[in-house]
């Protein structure tokens, strides 16, 4: 049972910690208005024999609100909060919740300027964020999918490396699509029919025993998990490849799997209603589950981690 309420949590706000009641923005505002918004989600992770929280690679996930701030051209948010700022805070949020389970924290800034139109450059924009349970957004023994029909918007229509609030229209048709007709999510193509990703997840298929991934230009969130999935892979000595995949190979594959903060390592076992391999986790797949596990609860090194307890 999660201890952590969100509707009892403190939230962080206009540079304030709010209750989470208190942590509304107005209907005119050209973050809801728009989706004028940029946002990531980070894991931390309970380790009750540690008595730790270990945040997972905050510094990548603070690198690409960054990143995603440039593309959209929103003020440098770099500028308005440095690392050491952006981490204070963050530690501070969970402490005040008493975060002491696995959660999921929700960073946004968004455009707080109201009735603006749709422009962007030199609008007041804050930083949102939340923190709430974890939970299972996919089966963890394993997800049923389908290749949505609805297409990946292109990297010249919403920037694809960017994580943009309104681009997440596109993923909710598709997962909306998915579970109406019986699936627990969907794999996107991109404008040419090569496979790009999940709903809110990178993909990933084995053949051979070699690990394959859509590579960076197929219109795909540059995922953390999934940079870190490619290094541990190296680690592991398992032949990694970033380059266009195509549906075909989707059926053909000995072993599938999404990667992302909240969906984490999550085999898949069907692509419409067909087998993956013999429709269960493979040994590629079980492997880096593993080993990804002891990455994210310190059971390993722990360059990735940021622990959000202080120590004697
Ligand atoms: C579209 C999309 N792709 C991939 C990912 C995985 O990214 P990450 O591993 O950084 O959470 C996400 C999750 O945020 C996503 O929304």
């Amino acid at each position: 049972m999660p201890n952590l309420n969100l509707a009892t949590s403190t939230a962080f706000l206009r540079d304030q910690f709010v209750p989470f009641g208190e942590a509304n923005i107005s209907v005119a505002s050209s973050g809801f208005l728009y989706g004028l918004a940029i946002y990531t989600v980070f894991m931390a992770n309970w380790n009750e024999e540690h008595e730790q929280l270990y945040i997972f690679r905050l510094q990548e996930h603070y690198d690409r609100l960054v990143n995603s701030a440039r593309i959209m051209d929103f003020a440098d948010f770099k500028a308005r909060y440095t690392y050491q700022q952006f981490k204070d805070t963050m530690l501070e949020l969970l402490q005040r919740n008493n975060a002491k389970e696995n959660v999921l924290v929700r960073v946004m800034i968004f455009v707080d300027e109201l009735a603006a139109g749709t422009k962007i450059r030199g609008l007041k924009n804050e930083l949102a964020v939340f923190v709430y349970p974890m939970g299972e957004i996919l089966p963890t023994s394993g997800a049923h999918v389908c290749v949505s029909s609805w297409v990946r918007a292109a990297d010249n229509m919403m920037p694809a490396r960017a994580k943009v609030n309104g681009t997440y229209v596109n993923a909710s048709l598709m997962k909306n699509e998915a579970l109406v007709n019986g699936y627990d999510d969907a794999i996107a193509l991109d404008q040419f029919g090569h496979v790009a990703e999940g709903t809110v997840a990178n993909l990933f298929i084995v053949r051979g025993g070699t690990l394959i991934t859509p590579d960076a230009s197929t219109d795909i969130l540059e995922g953390i998990t999934r940079s870190s999935i490619l290094q541990l892979a190296q680690d592991l000595s398992i032949p990694v490849v970033e380059r266009s995949v195509d549906r075909s190979e989707l059926y053909a594959a000995d072993e599938a799997m999404f990667t992302g903060s909240s969906a984490r390592l999550t085999p898949i076992l069907s692509i419409d209603r067909k087998p993956v391999g013999d429709g269960k986790p493979g040994p590629v797949t079980q492997r880096l589950s593993e080993h990804f596990h002891e990455l994210r609860y310190g059971l390993r090194e722990k360059n990735w981690l940021t622990s959000v307890y202080p120590k004697d």
